[in-house]
Parts: structure tokens; sequence; C-alpha cells
């Protein structure tokens, strides 16, 4: 068993000098599931990348570390190797690079110079994934998201954490546009990986995803903070009230919150 640790503190990021995370404090250990919540707008998304080294994200002040190590000072690739995982909002199309091929390097990556894993081995535990996950064969062969619906492109991004077994996964709106069947799969997933090893940040809108995945904690992200932290009772009021009564409590004017329980 290894015990992870992803510190956050006082973080602040900018992109092109506009402050977008204004202070954000979050403790995310291996073995706990984490969810955070909030308006559309509010640096969901901007924390991850920061979290993963984006390089059009500024950090101005305060300090990631992962057991300690400073994640700042760290190459994206660098991170990956610590143990960091994102599963993007809007995963990137590579032209040219199977997904088959991408997954074999970033295995290779995460592995040592001359330690390569095994051809056989990858196939037969990429092919046992991909059924798991219910995905198309043909998709190991064709180029990187290219083409990919937005569903095909969430499962591809679980086929990722199922192969690359992170230590702290970030998982950003993984739910989003996947049909019903496509949402018990993808948590399937989700849950298989599910253990002490593994820290687990989830980004999402609605509760219906953590009616699959129940979260031991649930942030509120407003206007580049964490404004509330809670148990999984926390979302299900979210949904059914929004986020009005959040920012009454806390004393929150200028949040633009209309669009989130559409
Ligand atoms: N490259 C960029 N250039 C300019 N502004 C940006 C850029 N990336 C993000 N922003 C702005 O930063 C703010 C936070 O964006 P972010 O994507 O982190 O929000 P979010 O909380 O993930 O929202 P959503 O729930 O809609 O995904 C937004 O106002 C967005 O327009
Ligand atoms: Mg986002």
């Amino acid at each position: 068993m290894s015990s992870t640790v992803l510190e956050i503190k006082n973080l602040h990021v900018s992109i092109e000098d506009k402050e977008i995370l204004k202070g954000v404090n979050l403790t995310v250990k291996s073995g706990e599931f984490h969810a955070i919540m909030g308006p559309n707008g509010t640096g969901k998304s901007t924390l991850a990348s920061a979290i993963m080294g984006h390089p059009n994200y500024e950090v101005t002040e305060g300090t990631i570390t992962l057991d300690g190590e400073d994640v700042l000072e760290m190459e994206v690739d660098e991170r990956a190797r610590a143990g960091l995982f994102l599963a993007m909002q809007y995963p990137s199309e590579i032209s040219g690079v199977t997904t088959s091929d991408f997954l074999r390097s970033a295995i290779n990556a995460k592995r040592e110079e001359g330690d390569e894993i095994p051809l056989m081995n990858f196939i037969k535990k990429l092919d046992r994934d991909l059924e798991y996950l219910d995905i198309d064969k043909n998709m190991a062969t064709r180029y990187l998201n290219v083409g990919f619906s937005g569903g095909e492109k969430k499962r591809n991004e679980i086929l990722q954490l199922l192969q690359l077994h992170p230590d702290i996964a970030i998982l950003d709106e993984i739910d989003s546009g996947l049909d019903i069947d496509a949402l018990k799969v993808v948590s399937k997933g989700i849950n298989q990986m599910r253990s002490e090893n593994l820290g687990c940040l989830i980004i999402t809108h609605y509760q219906r995803l953590l009616n699959y995945i129940t979260p031991d904690f649930v942030h509120v992200m407003m206007q580049g903070r964490v404004v509330k932290s809670g148990g999984p009772e926390l979302a299900k009021r979210l949904e059914a009230e929004g986020y009005e009564w959040v920012k009454e409590e806390l004393g929150i004017e200028d949040e633009e919150t209309t669009e989130q329980n559409a």
C-alpha cells in the first residue's frame, strides 16, 4: 500500500494576467474521493490545469506539493511520473498517434529505462480494459481522440486511468455528455480503481455521477476559492437547491449561478 498526499495551499493562478484562482486550499490523500462542484467559470478546470502544469496557467502565489515534493518545480511529464493524472474536460485530439501507442508510451514513461512493459503484457491488459469499458477494439488503433464522439473520449480517459494506475487522479467533468449506459460504464471503471492506493478529485456539476461514485468529501468552488466543504449530503443539497443558499450563507454577491441547475 502506498500513501500519497496532494496538498494545495493558498493557490493563486492567473491566465493572461487575470487572476482566476484566489487562494485555493485543498488536501487529497490516497484512499479519499473528493468531489468539487461549483458554477461555470469559477476555476475548477483552472485548478486541474494548474496541478498538471499547463503552461498557460501562471501560479502567482501558494504551493502544490505531492508527499512534500514541490509539484510546481516539476515539468508536466515529471508530474505524471510522480503519480498525478488528469482526465481533461475537453480531451485533446492527437492526429498521427494511435490510442494504443499513446497508452504504451505513457505507461513506459512511468517506468525505468530498460524496464519497458513487454508488448504481450501490454496488449493483454489493453484488451481486458477495452472489454471492461465496453470500448470497440478498433478504437485502440485509431488516432487518439480524433473523430471520437464525446462519450468515446470520456471512456478513453477512463481507459487511461485503468492503464496508468496513478496515485492521484483528477477527473474533470468525466460525466459530461455521457448517455446513461456510458455513465454506468465510466463509473464502474472509476469504482474498480477505488482503493487505498488512489486519491481522486472529481469535478462535476451533477449529483447523478455521485449516485454511482459516493464521494468522501464534497467541496464548493466559487470565485476562485473553495468556499464550503462537507460530505455527500452537500452535493445532494446543491442538486436540489442550487447555489443561491451557499451565496447567502457566505455573503457572496456577484457570482453568476443561473445556468447551474438547468
Ligand atoms: N486561456 C484562457 N484565456 C482567458 N481566460 C481563460 C482561459 N482559460 C480559462 N479562462 C477563464 O477562466 C475562468 C475559469 O475557467 P475554468 O475553465 O477554470 O472554469 P470552470 O469552473 O471549469 O467552469 P465550467 O464549469 O464551465 O467547466 C473563466 O472565466 C474562463 O473564461
Ligand atoms: Mg471546467
